[in-house]
Order: structure tokens, then sequence, then C-alpha cells
């Protein structure tokens, strides 16, 4: 064993901005990259912790892989060492998908009965890599899940006033190899473990799923298959559960070896941005795909999101999150007891709700952002809970699970063929999701994005759209004015949420106008870019006729979308004439 390592005391002082947003404290490498800038975040971190979660604790420390990640993970090794932490488990060459980090802290225990009480995720999630991109640091707790709002805050007020940090002085640690490195402090031994980066999670998936029954779908040669990980962390999943696990052929995947920066793309798996896949399903502008696979699935840089598709079919994530929770209990095993709950971010689509009303289960709308659905979790009241950014999930982990969300899908396709694998034709993603309007009705959405506005003007566009909430009447005759085929606004407020656990008031989560016809426009702003500001606009009508709901969705939605455009002045307060990306 090498020489005790020493402790030592840096002087600092504030970096202004250090706010985590709606996930964590995102912001360009650049910006990470100045001095004392990551040591101050981290240090405030330890601070905000009660002390035992930090002395002698065991701490998760990995990421999605992007540029600067390697840096900053030797730091923290370093810092948690000075902190009195025993010991840092590492994901083999720092990887790990959030949603393994999740799973690691819930589920993994260290070889002397050791168990982590939280984490360092490093990543932007679906932001791009690279030396002039993003890169993000958050903090998870004991639960696995986000670490919520009174830590968040006791963090960033840490960091207004920061004034040291403690650092020891360790060698870089070989983090491509697995295995434990012990260091001797003055105060007893650090370790630093770096363990294989998919095992507890693929345990934890076979425990869930019946991989038995996916498997003979992926033999089925009707049945073709396409994953793409933007060239994220879910590729090192993707390779051990598709192709390993359940025998899918190496060429069903696509960018799945990790980049730092993503092989320069942009990490987020939707329409506009996963480009190769999207046309392999034969969608597209121009698409001249002959024979595009039956089912294709994507993953975002840290693999929390995904996007489901069929052939030349795109799923919404609130039709996909609905159609998982009806078909849950008969093809999960996890949840073949049944489903304690179900939940929906507020802008997600009421597909769920109306699903959740039919099988009489207990429903829940909560603010934007995963943490919101830890606490009905932890309070055994949700089971299956989504948003309609692409994020699904469970409370199998506290994050949202894009591998999971594949694995269910192709739990429901493996259910819904397995009579039939030798038939004349498979059912087909399609197939399912038709079948399930024809029952539920369809809740047509899109939401346009307005990416990197002026934050002065975004600001004055909501506070424009919350003064026109005063007087219904006067709403009423603007959008009387804009089209009048649309019906009228019954209710305008912005969308207030008191925790049912804890009793806590989320103020100000989303500008909403709901219709008379149950159509709704919602406004927000995002808490999760790192540049400017980002106006979504969701826009939401449900049709229970049955021979109205095969209709295009773009299409089926100019009305409404043309009121909000008009209703919100967007044009004149953000000068754009168009969203930088349609979903
Ligand atoms: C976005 C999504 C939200 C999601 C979050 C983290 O947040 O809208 O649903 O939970 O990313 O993935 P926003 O940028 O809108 O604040
Ligand atoms: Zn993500």
């Amino acid at each position: 064993m090498a020489a005790i390592f020493q402790i030592f005391r840096k002087e600092t002082s504030p970096c202004e901005g250090q706010k985590p947003g709606t996930s964590g404290l995102r912001k360009k490498v650049t910006v990470f990259k100045q001095p004392n800038y990551l040591e101050n975040f981290v240090q405030a971190t330890f601070n905000a912790l009660p002390s035992d979660k930090v002395k002698g604790a065991t701490l998760v420390v990995s990421g999605d892989g992007r540029y600067f990640s390697k840096d900053a993970i030797q730091v923290i090794i370093k810092m948690a060492a000075a902190n009195g932490v025993r010991r840092v488990w590492v994901g083999q060459n720092g990887l790990l998908s959030t949603p393994a980090v999740s799973a690691v802290i819930r589920e993994r225990v260290g070889g002397d009965g050791s168990k982590a009480t939280g984490a360092f995720i490093l990543t932007a999630s679906h932001n791009p890599g690279g030396p002039h991109e993003d890169f993000g640091i958050k903090y998870n707790m004991e639960n696995g899940g986000p670490a919520p709002e009174g830590v968040t805050d006791k963090i960033y007020a840490n960091t207004k006033t920061i004034k040291e940090y403690f650092i020891a002085d360790l060698p870089d640690v070989d983090i491509s190899i697995i295995g434990v490195t012990s260091f001797l402090g003055h105060e007893g031994s650090f370790d630093v473990d770096v363990f294989d980066s998919t095992s507890d999670y693929v345990k934890l998936m076979k425990s869930i799923f019946d991989f038995n029954s996916i498997q003979k779908l992926l033999a089925s040669p009707k049945f073709t298959f396409c994953f793409d990980a933007l060239h994220g962390v879910a590729g090192i999943y993707a390779k051990r559960i598709f192709v390993e696990e359940l025998g899918a052929d190496e060429s069903s995947l696509i960018n799945c070896t990790p980049k730092e920066d993503f092989g320069g793309g942009h990490p987020d798996p939707n329409l506009t941005y996963a480009k190769e896949l999207v046309a392999r399903m034969g969608l597209g502008k121009g698409n001249t795909q002959a024979e595009p696979p039956e089912f294709g699935a994507a993953a975002d840089g840290d693999a929390d999101r995904n996007m489901i598709l069929g052939k030349r079919f795109f799923v919404t994530p609130s039709d996909s999150v609905a159609i998982i929770a009806a078909y849950a209990v008969q093809t999960i095993p996890y949840f073949a007891s049944g489903l304690k709950g179900v939940a929906r971010s507020m802008p997600t689509s009421a597909a769920l709700d109306v699903v959740a009303k039919h099988l009489n289960l207990k429903f829940f709308e909560v603010p934007t952002g995963w943490k919101f659905f830890g606490n009905l979790m932890d309070a055994g009241l949700c089971s299956i809970c989504g948003e309609e950014s692409f994020g699904t999930g469970s409370d199998h982990i506290r994050e949202k699970d894009g591998i999971w969300a594949v694995l269910a899908w192709l739990s429901i396709l493996a259910f819904k063929n397995k009579d039939n694998l030798n038939g004349e034709k498979l059912v087909t993603v399609e197939d399912i999701v038709c079948q399930h309007w024809a029952t539920y009705g369809r809740h047509y959405y899109t939401r346009y994005d307005y990416e990197n506005v002026d934050a002065g003007a975004a600001k004055e566009l909501m506070a424009y759209l919350v003064n026109l909430q005063a007087s219904l009447p006067d709403v009423n005759n603007i959008i009387k004015g804009i089209r009048s085929d649309v019906s009228g606004v019954i209710q305008a407020d912005e969308f207030e949420y008191k925790d049912p656990v804890d009793g806590s008031i989320s103020k100000h989560q989303g500008i909403r106008y709901l219709f008379e016809d149950g159509s709704r426009l919602v406004f927000r702003l995002s808490g999760t870019g790192s540049e400017g500001a980002t106006i979504r606009l969701y826009i939401e009508q449900y049709e229970k006729d049955s021979s109205k709901i095969g209709r295009d969705s773009q299409e089926a939605l100019a009305p409404l979308v043309e009121v909000a455009l008009k209703l919100s002045k967007m044009q004149e307060f953000t000068g754009r004439s168009a969203p930088t990306v349609i979903t």
C-alpha cells in the first residue's frame, strides 16, 4: 500500500449560476472547466448532505461517458476521499446509465455487505457532448432517485457562500480495469471499486421480464428489430441484453459504441434527432427503405429516455406509457399481482388517465420531472409512470428507464404473438396502438420546442399568457377571432401540485388552457437547458369517434396549433416563425 494520503483544504469563492435545474447542473464543458467550478459544486453537495451520508459512506460515481467525465470522476474520487467517504463505486470506464445508477444504489451489495447511499451521475442526458457542448452533474439519494428540491436548494445555497473545498493527493485511478484500489488515509482506508457496468442492471431486468418469451419472439424469422443507442451509454446494455441474453443479431444494433461526443449528434431519441433509426424504420420525408424492421427503438445519452417505433409508425410517449400500463399485468411478471397506481407528468397526454379509469387504478398528475414520481413510488402508490418527453418507467428503480421501456414493448409483442410466431403475419406495433385507440379513444398530441430563445423574451411571453388568464371571456373572444371551429376554453391556470405524500407544494408548473372538448394547450419554460431559454408548447386533442382516430396527427391538430401560436403571440415575442423541434 502506498504512503498515507494527505488532505488539502483549498480556498475558493462562489461561482455564479450553480442552481441545479430539472435534472442537476448542466452547463457547457467550457464552464465546468473553469477553476474550482466542479470542485465547488461537489463540495457544496457534500456539505448539503447529513454527515453520515458522507463520512464512512459508499458512493457511486459514473455517467454516460460524455466528454470531461473521466476528468470529473478523478476529481470527485479525490474529493470523496478528503471528505471522509469510505469507498467509491465506479462503473468500468466510468460508464453507468442513469437507470443503472439507480439500480446499483438500490440493489448492489459490496463484498463486505456495503450498500451505496448516493451517487454523482455525470451526464447532461440528451444534450450533445464534446469540448464545446454540455456536461452535467446530478446527485441521487439513497432511494436511487434524484435529490429532492430541499436538497438541491441547499446545494445551491452552499454554492453561493462556499469558501473552501477538500481534496486528497491521490494518484489517478485506472477506471478501465475492474478491481478494487485501496488507499490509506489518516482516518482509515479509502477504496475505489471499479465494477462491471452492466451486471447489476441486467440481473434486475431478468427479475422483471419474462426473457424466455422475448427470446422466442426475437428468434422468429418474421420479427425484425433495430435499436439505436445514438452513441450513448445504452449501447453497452443493448449488447448485453438484446444480443447476449435475448439472442438478437448484432446487426440489430446501431450506434451502440459509446462516444464522448455522441458522434457529433444530439443523443435525443425523437423523430428529429434519431435520424438513422427513423430512416431505417421507413419514417421521415422521402424515405425509400424497402422492408423496415417490425420494431425499432432508441435511447438517449444516459439511456433513461426511449423512443418506440413500429414499421413506418411512431408511438407517442404518452400513448406508450398508457399501452404499457394496459398490458402490464398480463405481460410483465413483475406486475403480475397488479398495479399499485399509475402517474404521468402534467403536460403528458391524458391517454394514461383513460386506462387508469378503465382499470380502476389510482392515478396521479405530477409536475414535469421524474423526482415527483419518486415520492409516490416510495409510498407504494405508483407502479408505472411516464412523461411525454420520451420518459417511461416503473417502481423497479427511481429513474425513467429506456431499456426497460423497450423490454416492456417486446413483452407486449411477445404476448400478442405467442401463438402466432409461425403464422401468416405478426401482430405489429401499429396494430397494438390502433387497437388501443379503438378501445380508449385517441389523444392527438404534439409538442413544439423553441430552443435557445432570448431569456427575457421567453419570460415576457409567459407573463403575457398568465395575465391573459384573468379573463376567460377575453380569451375566448381572441380564440373565436383566430378559429371559429375550435371549442371554448373552460379553465385557464398555472398548474400547481400538492404532493400527496409529504404535502409540499410546487407552484408555477406550466400555464394551462383547458378546452371544453378536452383539448389542452400547455406552455412551460424548460428547466434543463444550458443556454438561453427554451419554450415548450404542448398541444393535445381527444378523439373518441372511432371513424376519426386514423388521421395524420399534425393535420388533426392544425387548428389548435394555429390558436396556440396566435394566442401566445409566439412569433411577436420570440422572433421565431417556426419551432426548433416538433415531436
Ligand atoms: C425535460 C422534459 C422533462 C424531463 C426532463 C429530464 O425537462 O420536458 O419531462 O423530466 O427533461 O429528462 P424540461 O427541459 O422540459 O424542464
Ligand atoms: Zn436522459
